[in-house]
């Protein structure tokens, strides 16, 4: 049996395609990594970008919040800027920082950087993932990627942004060069989705983390197009796409429309009102603020009731942070909280 198959009678995939469920599943964004010691441990003396690379890393980090939380999936262990480290380009993540890249891409000679990404680019992603899901069994593994207008962020700005005015630049003083480059970034993570779904993933997300800062009018302009073709590309396959990006409340329907079966939604909206803006026939993810997780048990379990009253209408809900697991987090918190949700919501 195929893992897409062995994983189709899970809660979490069956939530993606609005299935009933036993119990709403529960993942975290970031829950591999960062609050837990024995990830810490384990990375010790390595880089980032080379744990990526490490199949054996990879598939242990995976599996520690597995264990730990038993929450309904795993998401694979990387990071966004790993297919653009596998073309070539020269970037490194600086711990506390987060991607950095040595020679930004501002020009029209710059896009010639950006080559096509083979499945030969990424061997350690196959043979992680085909690991992982023989360890996995019925869990889903979530593949992921970087959208490409938060992958292009990095790519010009050279780093983080808070702004995001190099790149705000470039999208409005050279609108072709902008569509160029956004088109070449979906045709890399169109193929890193690709590889992870031949390899195993059952559902894949696209964090277009950063897209929040742009109105409607120019997330329709400048951005949209090249997610709907990342989503063509991987729409084939019929697993559950997941699109998610931090303070997109104005953007959810539209995000929803460039091809996504699941809108992940920050905390800034409730879910109901999440769902009137995506409209009918698609799932949500979230929301619960990961900053709640510091405060005491009894307030936890007060905000996840409100998430999930918030939920109760809709016939595709999976539980979620509105955004990536804070560092600090308490493990411990994270455990119970998954309980709480399996044990509120068993039916
Ligand atoms: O558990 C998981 O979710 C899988 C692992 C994962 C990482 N990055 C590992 C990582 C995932 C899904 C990502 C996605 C990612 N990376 C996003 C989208 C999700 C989001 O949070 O919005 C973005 C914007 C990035 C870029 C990035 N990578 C930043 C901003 C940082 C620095 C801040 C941070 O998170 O620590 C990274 C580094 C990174 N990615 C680390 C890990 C475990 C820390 C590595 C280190 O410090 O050595």
């Amino acid at each position: 049996m195929s893992a897409h198959q062995q994983t189709a009678a899970s809660p979490f995939i069956r939530a993606c395609r609005r299935q009933s469920v036993p119990h709403t599943p529960v993942w975290f964004m970031r829950q591999a990594g960062r609050s837990l010691p024995e990830y810490l441990k384990l990375r010790e003396g390595t880089a980032m970008l080379e744990s990526c690379m490490r199949p054996d890393m990879v598939t242990e980090i995976t599996l520690q919040p597995v264990r730990r939380h038993k929450v309904d999936a795993a998401i694979y262990f990387s990071d966004i800027v790993v297919p653009l480290k596998a073309i070539g380009l020269d970037l490194d993540i600086k711990p506390g920082v987060g991607p950095v890249v040595e020679q930004p891409i501002r020009t029209r000679a710059d896009l010639g950087r950006l080559r096509a990404l083979e499945p030969d680019d990424v061997k350690y992603v196959t043979e992680a993932i085909g690991m992982l899901t023989g360890e996995l069994g019925e869990t889903p593994l979530i593949g992921f990627a970087g959208a490409p207008f938060t992958l292009a962020s990095y790519l010009v700005e050279g780093g983080p942004s808070r702004n995001h005015e190099r790149t705000k630049a470039l999208m409005y003083g050279d609108p072709e060069l902008w569509a160029d480059l956004l088109d070449r970034l979906a045709d890399i993570t169109a193929a890193f989705l690709k590889v992870q779904i031949e390899a195993g993933a059952s559902a894949v997300q696209l964090f277009d983390s950063w897209v929040g800062a742009l109105s409607p009018e120019d997330y329709r302009r400048y951005v949209m197009p090249s997610s709907v073709k990342v989503f063509e590309a991987v729409a084939g396959y019929g697993v559950p796409r997941i699109h998610f990006g931090v303070g997109t409340g104005e953007l959810l329907g539209l995000m929803g429309e460039a091809g996504a079966d699941v809108v992940g939604v920050d905390w800034r909206v409730p879910l109901n009102e999440a769902a009137r803006r995506v409209g009918p026939h698609k799932a949500l993810q979230g929301n619960l603020d990961p900053a709640v997780l510091f405060a005491p048990t009894s307030a936890v379990e007060t905000k996840t009731r409100e998430v999930l009253y918030s939920a109760t209408d809709l016939p595709g809900h999976i539980f979620n942070l509105g955004h990536g697991v804070l560092p600090s987090t308490d493990p411990d918190a994270l455990t119970r909280l998954v309980d709480f949700v399996h044990r509120t919501t068993e039916v």
